[in-house]
């Protein structure tokens, strides 16, 4: 430990020696939140207005500060701004910048404020930020998935439960259900952006300030619905972060899901899909590789987006009120949640899109796996049979097709009879993939019919956002 006393902190009145360099290198953070800039100084410029508007700053001081702010703005854009590790976080090194600049109206901008509704602010307005452009992302990414979609309402695919053939589907229809759990993840992230739009400016370091300060005016200046109600909660409330982050790992929770079934279906073994090359790399030994990596990617990042989330809830579990150091921790897991969400989210609404179905491959898995067997049993409950005699007589035809290596509709209208000799004719209507897909003609079931509707109203939604 050094005992120099070290003049150079903006708090360093009470202390007779320097901060102990590791200290200062282990409590410092402004290796990050420096990415946080822009929102530190346009949360200056609401204050100091509303403090000269109070009589706390003259005019003069103001147009001073302001100057003084644009100048330390366009030092951090061009990259020529000295980030001192001394002066700890993005707040103190921008304030000591400032105040070199400008000299003493630089020294009257903390009045009134903390760095802990500072920095309770600017984290806020950074996240309604990154919120607003993963909106437009995942907005992106749901009308092309929409779009996809609506090409495909007669492309016949298995469906499946425990991954085993079941029923036939329309690949539009899976594509709509990729869509609606991106609805919800979309209302997910707007409940969190409403909750989190308060602004917690004048809460101070804790308990508010001696100044008449006029906290619907700087609530008004950045956009916030209205100023937060308890100053304790302001200066110590992360939930918005959390929240957030609850959205992400859902989200990509929801992007691993489609990850792992675009996967599957680029597969030779599956083949339902191609993805376009320049979506996917080679093996650097065997030459006819052609690997998914872009949703093996995405599928990859979505631990770490939930470890984020675990995170912060950890970070938050035992912190009595108020402000306490340990929430600086907040910002490393929240930074990269916004970036790896963002990141996933333009690589899918770019893929998901240029996917091409193989219509053929797909109709012919469809057809394997007897996945019409419902429709028959579903024809002979219409033609008096209860539902539980039709699954038993349909379950002793499939297994005569297993040992005879025939498929459902092959059998001839004798051998079905002998089944059940309610069966006539028209029972191979039912047979067929396209008579299975269209009998499903209600609300959310997969006819064309119903997958084209479906389609239209999800764009609606979209358009009305
Ligand atoms: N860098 C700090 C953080 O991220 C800013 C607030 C510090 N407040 C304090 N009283 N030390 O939380």
């Amino acid at each position: 430990m050094s005992n120099d006393k070290d003049t150079s902190k903006l708090w360093g009145g009470r202390f007779s020696e320097a901060t102990d360099a590791f200290v200062q290198r282990f409590t410092a953070s402004v290796g990050y939140d420096q990415r946080m800039a822009a929102e530190d100084i346009v949360g200056s410029l609401a204050h100091a207005r509303m403090l000269t508007s109070i009589g706390v700053l003259s005019e003069q001081e103001l147009v001073s500060i302001e100057g003084g702010l644009e100048q330390v703005s366009k030092e951090i854009e061009n990259g020529t701004f000295q980030w001192s590790i001394e002066l700890e976080d993005v707040h103190m090194n921008i304030e000591a910048r400032l105040t070199e600049l400008i000299g003493a109206a630089g020294k009257k901008l903390h009045t009134g404020r903390s760095r802990n509704d500072q920095v309770a602010t600017d984290i806020r307005l950074y996240l309604r930020s990154a919120i607003d452009a993963i909106a437009g992302e995942l907005t992106r990414l749901q009308r092309g998935t929409i779009t996809l979609a609506a090409a495909n309402t007669e492309t016949i695919m298995p469906g499946f439960t425990h991954l085993q053939t079941a029923q036939p589907v329309v690949f539009g229809h899976h594509l709509l259900a990729w869509n609606e759990m991106l609805e919800r993840d979309y209302g997910r992230l707007m409940d969190c952006r409403a909750r989190l739009n308060q602004s917690p400016l004048g809460a101070a370091a804790l308990a508010g300030t001696s100044y008449p300060i006029k906290r619907e005016q700087t609530a008004a200046a950045l956009g916030f619905d209205k100023p937060t109600e308890n100053s304790l909660d302001s200066v110590s409330d992360r939930d918005f972060a959390i929240e957030f982050c609850a959205f992400a790992a859902l989200l990509m929770t929801h992007l691993s899901r489609m990850s792992e079934e675009m996967i599957l279906w680029a597969s030779v073994q599956f083949g339902f899909i191609d993805l376009p090359d320049r979506f996917c790399t080679g093996s650097s030994i065997m030459p006819q590789k052609k690997n998914p990596d872009v949703p093996e990617v995405v599928r990859g990042k979505t631990g770490r987006v939930n470890g984020h989330l675990v995170s912060l809830l950890t970070l938050m579990k035992s912190q009595p009120l108020a402000y306490n150091k340990d929430n600086q921790e907040d910002k490393e897991p929240l930074f990269d949640t916004v970036d790896t969400v963002l990141d996933a989210l333009r690589a899918f609404a770019d893929l998901v899109p240029a996917m091409r179905p193989n219509e053929e491959t797909m109709r012919e898995a469809a057809r394997a796996g007897f996945s019409t067997a419902t429709d028959l049993a579903d024809y002979l409950v219409r033609r008096g049979l209860p539902f539980r005699d039709a699954h038993e007589v349909v379950g002793a035809a499939v297994a005569h097709c297993i040992e005879t290596g025939l498929d459902l509709p092959e059998l001839d209208i004798a051998t079905l009879k002998g089944f059940c000799p309610n069966v006539a004719e028209d029972v191979f209507d039912v047979l067929t993939l396209e008579g299975s897909v269209a009998a499903r003609n209600h609300l959310g079931g997969t006819a064309p019919e119903q997958v084209k509707a479906a389609a239209k109203r999800a764009t609606k939604r979209l358009d009305s956002r």
